[in-house]
């Protein structure tokens, strides 16, 4: 498995780093078609729209909630490709471009929060993966702890506690601005 930052991966010239706040409806947007997109493989329409509705004043709560959260964007050319939010136990939201799957941006947001949690000292990393990231977390070295049930909007949405354990010491060289490989 690759999983140190010094591997070569199919990232090019894209830049990771915090989002500024007015990169937040740009995140919106780019949640929205991933969800609609992507995890309409393993979700039902009702489902994604609870998840991610398309009524203008619920979008514009997200927006905001993504104003205030602690974040990692990807970008490529300056235009946003994927994005990470950070809670207090690890991951919140991870989402990649719809036309950026599996192109290894995910695994690079997700080492650099990682890197940014053991340099905190936390020893786990937890998170709620959807049925579609599910294989993605498994990649990166998580386990499943239990099948779980989140309530969106009144709808039933499947997910997966996932959790890893980070090695002590195990701090991560740090990304930085056009970090390509
Ligand atoms: C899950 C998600 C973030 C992964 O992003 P990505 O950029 O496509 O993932 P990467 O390209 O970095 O994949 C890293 C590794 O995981 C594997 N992987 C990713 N998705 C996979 C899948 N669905 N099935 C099997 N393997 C998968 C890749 O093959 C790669 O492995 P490799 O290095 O051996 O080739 C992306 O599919 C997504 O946006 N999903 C929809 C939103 C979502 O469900 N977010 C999670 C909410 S918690």
């Amino acid at each position: 498995m690759k999983n140190t930052l010094d591997e070569e991966y199919e990232v090019r010239n894209v830049s990771f780093e915090p989002f500024a706040a007015d990169d937040a409806e740009d995140a919106e947007r780019l949640f929205h078609e991933t969800v609609h997109a992507v995890n309409a493989r393993d979700y039902s329409l009702p489902q994604l729209d609870a998840w991610a509705p398309c009524e203008e004043t619920q979008r514009q709560k997200i927006i905001e909630r993504l104003r205030r959260q602690e974040s990692i964007a990807a970008r490529e050319c300056g235009i946003l490709v994927g994005f990470e939010t950070l809670c207090e136990d690890g991951v919140d939201m991870l989402y990649v471009h719809k036309d950026r799957q599996g192109q290894g941006i995910a695994r690079r947001i997700l080492l650099e929060l990682e890197r940014m949690a053991a340099e905190r000292g936390g020893a786990d990393i937890v998170v709620f993966a959807s049925i579609t990231a599910r294989p993605f977390f498994g990649k990166m070295g998580y386990n499943l702890d239990c099948m779980n049930a989140a309530v969106r909007n009144g709808v039933i949405l499947a997910n997966c506690l996932m959790s890893r354990r980070l090695a002590p010491g195990s701090a991560m060289r740090k990304i930085s601005g056009n970090s390509g490989s």
